[in-house]
């Protein structure tokens, strides 16, 4: 079963961002891939800013990147681009680190003004350490993000459509990784 690695890039403890790429985690475990979540602000700051490599945590997290099949980048956007503990993140990748994955771009902001982000920021990036395949992306504006006395949920129409951008991003690995997997299921799980 593919592998599926959520990196997030943002430094905040209640991460819309975070809460994003959770739901984009639960749809693809519900359709029976392996997932996991690494949060780059869990990682000891002093390791990362230091580009230590060796250090126990940084390579355990840059050995899940170098393990999954496919990886989802999650950020939000700060001035415009992504954040600069992502990028702390990705600098420790090899220069062919994304090499063979195929990559989910999601970006959260607080105005569509910054929408192009993705394309504009991102993408290049992803490009450069050799993502073979990065499939459509998607930018989730903050307020999409509703909270309340529950746990944190999205808009149902956002949902919808960050959904459509998973299910096309499951699809596209299935078919490069010779996986047994069956993607109905991917249309069907809710
Ligand atoms: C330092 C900082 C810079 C930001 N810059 C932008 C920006 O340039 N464009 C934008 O649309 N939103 C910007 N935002 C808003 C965040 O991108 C948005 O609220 C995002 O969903 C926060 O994600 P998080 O909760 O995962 O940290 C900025 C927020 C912060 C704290």
């Amino acid at each position: 079963m593919p592998q599926l690695l959520a990196i997030t890039g943002s430094p905040s403890v209640h991460s819309r961002t975070a809460v994003v790429a959770d739901h984009v985690l639960r749809r693809l475990s519900h359709s029976g891939f392996d997932t996991a979540h690494l949060a780059v602000r869990d990682l000891p700051a002093a390791d990362l800013l230091s580009a230590r490599r060796g250090e126990p945590e940084i390579r355990r997290a840059l050995e899940a990147v170098a393990a999954a099949d496919g990886v989802v980048i999650a950020t939000p956007v700060y001035k415009a681009s992504y954040t600069g503990l992502l990028k702390a993140f990705l600098d420790l990748l090899p220069q062919d680190g994304l090499v063979g994955k195929t990559v989910l771009p999601l970006v959260t902001g607080g105005s569509l003004a910054h929408v192009l982000t993705i394309d504009y920021a991102l993408r290049p990036v992803l490009s450069a350490l050799g993502a073979r395949h990065v499939t459509a992306g998607r930018f989730v504006l903050d307020s999409s993000v509703e909270r309340g006395a529950g746990p944190d949920r999205l808009r149902p129409e956002t949902e919808l459509d960050l959904f459509q951008a998973v299910d096309e991003f499951a699809g596209a690995l299935l078919r490069t990784a010779d996986s047994p997997a069956n993607p109905i299921a991917l249309t069907a799980t809710p």
